[in-house]
């Protein structure tokens, strides 16, 4: 089977500079060849390129940061992660912010709806403009795309984001959060209300990341899966180039188990691996960051350690 790489090298999801160059920094650090020696086909296409020329004043309000250049990223990002889908390939979506996934669940959950969804991050990543504290795009992913019962979030009024007015929405069943441990108050009425399966750090401490994720894979049982992993859930002790660092993250072990154990479920059908930022730390620190990137990817993509 082959992998297709996606780079996805978007980082105006954030405001910092960086997350750009993680894509080329994973591929630098010899992604290819590691997943094939795991077995692997590899297909490399360049990075995508997410350049845009014009852009209207209004495309930049303070409740949705860049959301123009957000919303053109993710339009080109959903139609190769369907494409490449549709042709067999397991996208593997190398970010770049978490404002990917706007673009990677859309183009996912075009080709297989019933997708289920395992979001690994200390943060829900459930904002919309309107609840949003910082305007950052990267904490809206999920809460653009969820269906919601007073209503999905209107993309009609939202400059860029045209392409998902009458897009696919998530529904509340098909997610579980794995890390939570830093929720802002409407992201946690959401969780309550919408009942969405939320594994949090006090999870992890209270039941062990074993039990966690065999609840986790049980409540998605019978779905294709997508992985969601943001570099920072685990520790800021092993992850310390991110920019939204969080103490008393997962450790470097239970990282790696998270992903063992997807990868033995035999049902991942696609990832994200977001937030790698190299210029938020000193060289050691981007190094180890990237490296554990690296060895996170091999870990759900199958590596076992006998
Ligand atoms: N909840 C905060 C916000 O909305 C932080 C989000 C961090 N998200 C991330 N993908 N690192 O701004
Ligand atoms: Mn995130
Ligand atoms: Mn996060
Ligand atoms: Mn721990």
């Amino acid at each position: 089977i082959y992998i297709s790489f996606l780079r996805a090298p978007q980082t105006y999801g954030q405001p910092f500079v960086g997350t750009d160059s993680g894509p080329r920094l994973l591929r630098e650090g010899g992604l290819a060849t590691m997943l094939t020696q795991l077995g692997w086909r590899v297909e490399d296409i360049a990075d995508l390129d997410f350049s845009l020329h014009e852009m209207q004043e209004s495309a930049n309000p303070a409740n949705a940061r860049n959301c123009a250049l957000v919303g053109h990223a993710s339009n080109i990002l959903a139609d190769v992660v369907e494409t490449k889908i549709k042709e067999g390939l397991f996208p593997l979506i190398l970010g770049g912010d978490h404002s990917v996934a706007i673009g990677s669940l859309t183009g996912i959950l075009r080709a297989r709806p019933n997708t289920g969804i395992i979001w690994v991050d200390a943060h829900a990543d459930l904002n919309i403009p309107e609840t949003s504290g910082s305007g950052n795009m990267h904490g809206m992913p999920l809460g653009l795309l969820m269906d919601h019962p007073d209503g999905a979030y209107d993309f009609s009024k939202l400059p860029g984001f045209d392409f998902l007015v009458d897009g696919p929405r998530i529904s509340p069943e098909q997610l579980v959060y794995v890390g939570l441990r830093d929720v802002d108050p409407t992201e946690r009425l959401w969780i309550k209300d919408l009942g969405i399966k939320a594994f949090t750090m006090t999870d992890v401490d209270n039941y062990g990341i074993g039990q966690v994720m065999s609840k986790a894979l049980d409540h998605l049982k019978g779905r294709p899966l997508h992985l969601s992993y943001d570099i920072d859930s685990v520790d800021p002790a092993d992850a310390p180039a991110t920019g939204t660092r969080v103490r008393g993250g997962l450790t470097y072990r239970e990282a790696h188990f998270v992903g063992e154990i997807i990868a033995r479920s035999g049902s991942l059908a696609s990832a994200d691996i977001v937030e790698v930022n190299p210029s938020l730390s000193d060289d050691d620190g981007a190094n180890e960051t990237v490296e554990l990137g690296l060895q996170l990817i091999t870990s759900f993509m199958g590596k076992s350690i006998i």
